[in-house]
């Protein structure tokens, strides 16, 4: 009877606990919009795991650099305050210099070599970059390339030549402006509109997505379509969170991230083009085409940039990357 009775409760116990047991909470901070292909991205990853696991994942997105910036997210992640990220790879020079061979100056011809290199052998050994840091990349997720914005015109190296360009936390992309004599800073994305209103900087680079969305266009009177680089992400989260999570529950979580990185590069695909359209369309700023010309004198001053991080990247990497163009 005693038996009986004991069994009971600690049913009812159980039972309690698990229908009052408050959902995994998984915080996933970024800096950009909502209206961009990793903000799109965030929202329907949320929306995918708690249609799937209801109640048990609630999903808090934190766009805008809300909870966390580009200079700590990291850190935080590495203590539990929050569980997924998608910084751009140009940020994760303190943690490997692998992912590097991201930033090199013209080194993708196109997105479509882009996709080719992050699928195949190369690119996904990538993803393990990270781990003796205790993160694991989870995908890449797409941008796009970069332009040039500035507050004079820009058609060739020697109109950048002593202007402040902000740029990320790369080494790769402070040797890109350096190659053309202009001045890298390194600064978080959060000051970058401030920055360039107060003209503390004459200049940026950045996908037409992050011009647009954040208004840097508004602040520039010149935007030069130079595709001369890369700016895409790494979904990460730490290594301790993702391999505490049950079998079944990292299942429908990966699922459902790689889903919305599907997504996300959907709109990335879109908004490279209708964001420039929208700029084009304000009036706000000038935008300028190369000519092939003009085109070369920046390969060719940007280029030796390759050489200077061959040995950090791996040269091997770099012409897996090289041949995706083909
Ligand atoms: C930047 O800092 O310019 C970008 O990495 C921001 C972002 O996340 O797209």
């Amino acid at each position: 009877m005693r038996f009986k009775k004991l069994l009971t409760a600690l049913v009812g116990a159980t039972l309690s606990f698990s229908v009052f047991a408050a959902p995994l909470q998984i915080k996933f901070s970024h800096v950009v919009a909502e209206n961009t292909p990793k903000g799109q991205m965030a929202i329907k990853f949320k929306q995918l795991v708690e249609e799937r696991l209801p109640g048990k994942v609630e999903v808090k997105v934190f766009p805008n650099s809300q909870l966390f910036g580009d200079d700590n997210v990291l850190e935080a992640m590495l203590l539990g305050d929050v569980q997924l990220a998608a910084p751009s790879l140009s940020k994760f020079d303190n943690y490997t210099k692998k992912l590097q061979v991201f930033d090199l100056p013209f080194l993708f011809q196109d997105m479509e070599a882009v996709e080719r290199f992050q699928n195949g052998p190369a690119g996904q050994e990538l993803l393990s970059a990270l781990e003796r840091k205790g993160l694991v990349g989870l995908g890449y997720l797409h941008n796009g390339m970069k332009q040039l914005s500035a507050n004079s015109p820009v058609r060739v190296p020697a109109d950048i030549a002593g202007k402040k360009f902000r740029i990320q936390t790369s080494d790769v992309l402070a040797a890109q402006f350096e190659a053309v004599k202009a001045v890298p800073v390194k600064k978080p994305f959060s000051e970058v509109f401030t920055l360039l209103q107060t003209n503390a900087i004459d200049g940026q680079e950045n996908t037409w997505s992050n011009i647009y969305s954040k208004k840097f266009y508004e602040v520039q009177d010149h935007i030069t379509e130079s595709n001369h680089g890369l700016l895409d992400y790494l979904v990460v989260t730490s290594k301790e969170f993702w391999m505490e999570l049950p079998d079944d529950m990292r299942d429908v979580i990966k699922k459902s991230l790689d889903e919305s990185i599907a997504y996300g590069n959907s709109i990335a695909a879109e908004k490279d083009n209708s964001d420039k359209e929208e700029i084009i369309a304000s009036r706000r700023t000038k935008v300028t085409s190369l000519t092939p010309e003009e085109r070369k004198q920046w390969v060719d001053a940007m280029k030796p940039v390759w050489k200077k991080f061959e040995k950090e990247i791996g040269a091997d990497v770099i012409k897996a990357a090289e041949a995706s163009n083909q």
